[in-house]
């Protein structure tokens, strides 16, 4: 029974730093690829028995503190009545992408035992595979990410069509953001009753705006997601469950950030850990933050880069260590086995 991760998030002290790795199941594992190799991306979010045995990869291969739910941020946007297709050079391709009252008024809020009963049915099933070795995490984007996709049908440079949104269609915006809130909020409940022991909220790409716009038009609607979550659990009786609230390009927004509600709050690598926790405040708990890209240093050089974090880290209340984004396609795979390893060893008292 390995809870290091979740008394971590709860800011007690734990016998050394335990880490996980976003997106720690994927491409960069050929394991990964074998079974990716017989079924397309969304028939294996959609495969509870095919969702588990990817997600239960990293656990046994890298020795990670916690286990992440194999789904894709995009699973509740195509429960919501888009259409969802992945290609392998453009990405994910939402249609048609979100940009008058029609399109938006048709989107639904989406049950989600009804409409993605998948992705509980994997949680449970993970919950029994994993039997206690690790804490499972669920997770759903953020609503400004997932919004970020549905208005502009893909993946965006300059985000120029969100924006023209927010700024000349104001009330179109708050609408269907008052949509995507709903939904990420049950689609969060529901993880949690399936068996979810920590959730994150994805926000990559809250870091595009001024911290002013980023307060109106992105944190305003986690910190309604993670209230009612809070409120829920406290009147349902149900134990709280760790909310992991990680925004790309944090180093501008930190100010903001920090009054989100969640408990842990993930850092990306263009800040130094101790500069971002004294911003946070001395209580802060933490998640991060190795460049992704620092996987191709030799493995020395990593090590220097574990040391210096977990030394920046110490002022932390609590530290969960990360990369600062998700590990690439390309990493080899044996570094992040050493990552884990250094990560364990140097964090030991
Ligand atoms: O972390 C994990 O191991 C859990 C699984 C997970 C995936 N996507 C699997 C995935 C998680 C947590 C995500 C989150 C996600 N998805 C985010 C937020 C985090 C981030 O990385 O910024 C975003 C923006 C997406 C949307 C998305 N999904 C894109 C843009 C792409 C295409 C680019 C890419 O990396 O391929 C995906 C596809 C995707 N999601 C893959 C995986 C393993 C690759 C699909 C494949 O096997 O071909």
């Amino acid at each position: 029974m390995n809870d290091t991760f979740l008394k971590a998030c709860r800011g007690e002290k734990t016998e050394y730093t335990p880490i996980w790795i976003m997106r720690q199941a994927g491409r960069y594992l050929p394991q990964y690829q074998k079974v990716r190799g017989k079924v397309d991306f969304l028939t294996l979010c959609k495969t509870p028995e095919l969702a588990a045995e990817v997600t239960i990869q990293p656990i046994d291969i890298l020795k990670v503190d916690a286990a992440i739910l194999f789904s894709d941020i995009l699973i509740p946007v195509e429960a919501m009545g888009m259409d969802l297709e992945f290609h392998e050079k453009k990405g994910p391709v939402l249609s048609p992408a979100l940009r008058d009252e029609g399109t938006v008024k048709k989107l639904s809020v989406p049950d989600p035992e009804d409409k993605m009963k998948f992705v509980m049915d994997t949680i449970r099933l993970l919950r029994k595979e994993l039997a206690g070795r690790v804490p499972l995490i669920g997770f759903s984007g953020a609503p400004f990410t997932t919004a970020t996709y549905m208005i502009e049908g893909s993946t965006s440079k300059n985000f120029l069509n969100t924006k023209r949104m927010i700024f000349q269609s104001p009330d179109l915006y708050r609408s269907l953001m008052d949509k995507i809130t709903a939904t990420v909020t049950e689609y969060l409940k529901a993880q949690i009753k399936a068996g979810a022991q920590a959730v994150q909220l994805f926000d990559t790409w809250g870091g595009i705006f001024s911290p002013q716009d980023f307060r109106d038009y992105a944190l305003s609607y986690v910190k309604k997601v993670i209230t009612e979550l809070k409120t829920w659990q406290h009147s349902e009786k149900i134990p709280p469950v760790p909310i992991i609230y990680f925004v790309g390009e944090t180093a501008g927004l930190l100010e903001e950030i920090k009054t989100s509600g969640a408990d842990v709050h993930g850092i990306d690598w263009r800040i130094n850990l101790d500069d971002a926790i004294k911003r946070i405040g001395s209580n802060a708990i933490v998640q991060g933050n190795l460049d992704p890209i620092a996987l191709f240093l030799p493995q020395n050089k990593i090590e220097q880069r574990v040391k210096d974090i977990l030394g920046r880290a110490s002022s932390a209340q609590g530290h969960i260590f990360n990369l600062g984004h998700g590990v690439l396609p390309e990493t080899p795979p044996d570094n992040v086995i050493a990552l884990v390893e250094m990560v364990h060893n140097y964090s030991r008292k």
